[in-house]
């Protein structure tokens, strides 16, 4: 797959491709595994943020967590910058977007199109190992959060990575709070010091505790002949649910963060003018334009920036936010290499 050209994004974030020849609907083809570690470990933690009325999935992808949806909040924000991703959300989550539960938004998530403490809640899954600016990335999506998040965090010092550290002599990469980039410089893949994050966390105004350590046996499945799979299934889903706590911080690659602002927000909802459609009145109170912060007029087919002037149009089933101005949402973007 070849890169496309430099991103869309204002402040100099890059933005994956999640647009171009990568599937990401196949690549969860072959990994029973790591979805019921992720399905279980999203009902086991999502009812600890409390049931929200406004919750937002970041990076939410085709909606695959869409499920849980229903369980932990009234309505949905989904932000994506990916519109082949947003477009099978679209399809996926439409019984949702019908009834004025689900609304889809295109956006990156260092701009968000959101006021401060827009959502109760949020979660953000399998997504800042592609964060280039990840601090700025966690403090735009803190800003809107008023409450409670669950982070999953790519950490660099899980134990796979400390047994490899230790066989090729480059441990040292592991300590200190630099992430560790691998992949291409055109399509890096970022592992982070787990403190890091959590100070990152701070200054934005989140205290934050390690709930679980997931996919603690990440990818056992398949290397080994499916007949020795399934006899050992019984016994690796057994572990990964005792690691899940014992190895909180320091086992699994993916540790689960849930960050709580030390000083509840209330959010200053906008005044959203009369015309606004009655199905969007309770998202054009939350949101504004992610360029300037200013108000937004909406219609049935574009929010317009009453500052700026900006317009967001709606395409197939979602809003569209993006600033990469005059630039396809490909020519935006570099290219996956995991999800
Ligand atoms: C591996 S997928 C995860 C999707 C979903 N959270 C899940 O668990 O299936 C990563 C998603 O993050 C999105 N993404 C990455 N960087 C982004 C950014 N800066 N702004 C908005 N979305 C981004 C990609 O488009 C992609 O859909």
């Amino acid at each position: 797959m070849t890169p496309s050209r430099e991103p869309a994004s204002q402040a100099g974030q890059r933005i994956v491709d999640y647009d171009s020849g990568f599937d990401y609907c196949a690549f969860w083809g072959n990994r029973d595994y790591e979805q019921w570690v992720e399905a279980r470990t999203l009902r086991r933690l999502l009812p600890r943020l409390g049931r929200a009325r406004w919750f937002a999935d970041f990076g939410g992808g085709y909606g695959r967590n869409g499920m849980h949806y229903p369980a932990v909040a009234e309505h949905v924000i989904l932000v994506d910058y990916s519109v082949t991703q947003l477009t099978w959300a679209a399809e996926r989550l439409a019984t949702g977007i019908n009834s004025g539960r689900v609304h889809l938004i295109r956006a990156d998530l260092g701009q968000l199109p959101l006021i401060d403490s827009a959502v109760d809640a949020a979660m953000v899954v399998r997504v800042l190992h592609h964060m280039t600016d990840v601090e700025r990335c966690l403090r735009e999506m803190a800003r809107t959060v008023s409450g409670r998040w669950l982070i999953d965090v790519p950490i660099k010092h899980h134990v796979l990575a400390r047994l490899r550290g230790a066989r090729s002599g480059s441990l040292q990469k592991l300590r200190g709070a630099e992430p560790v980039v691998t992949g291409s410089s055109d399509y890096p893949f970022y592992t982070f010091q787990l403190a890091a994050i959590r100070n990152c966390l701070g200054r934005a105004g989140f205290g934050s505790r390690v709930a679980a350590s997931v996919n603690n046996f990440r990818r056992w499945d398949q290397s080994l002949p499916r007949g020795l799979v399934s006899g050992l299934r019984p016994l690796v889903y057994s572990m990964e649910l005792a690691t899940q706590r014992l190895g909180r911080s320091w086992w699994g690659p993916s540790q689960f963060l849930i960050a709580t602002r030390a000083q509840p927000q209330t959010p200053e909802l906008r005044q959203a003018p009369e015309t606004t459609p009655p199905q969007l009145l309770e998202l054009a109170r939350r949101t504004c334009c992610p360029k300037c912060r200013s108000d937004l007029n909406w219609s049935e087919v574009e929010a317009r920036c009453l500052a700026c002037g900006r317009h967001y149009p709606r395409r197939d089933g979602f809003w569209d936010f993006a600033l990469g101005e005059g630039t396809s949402p490909s020519e935006a973007a570099t290219t996956p290499s995991d999800g």
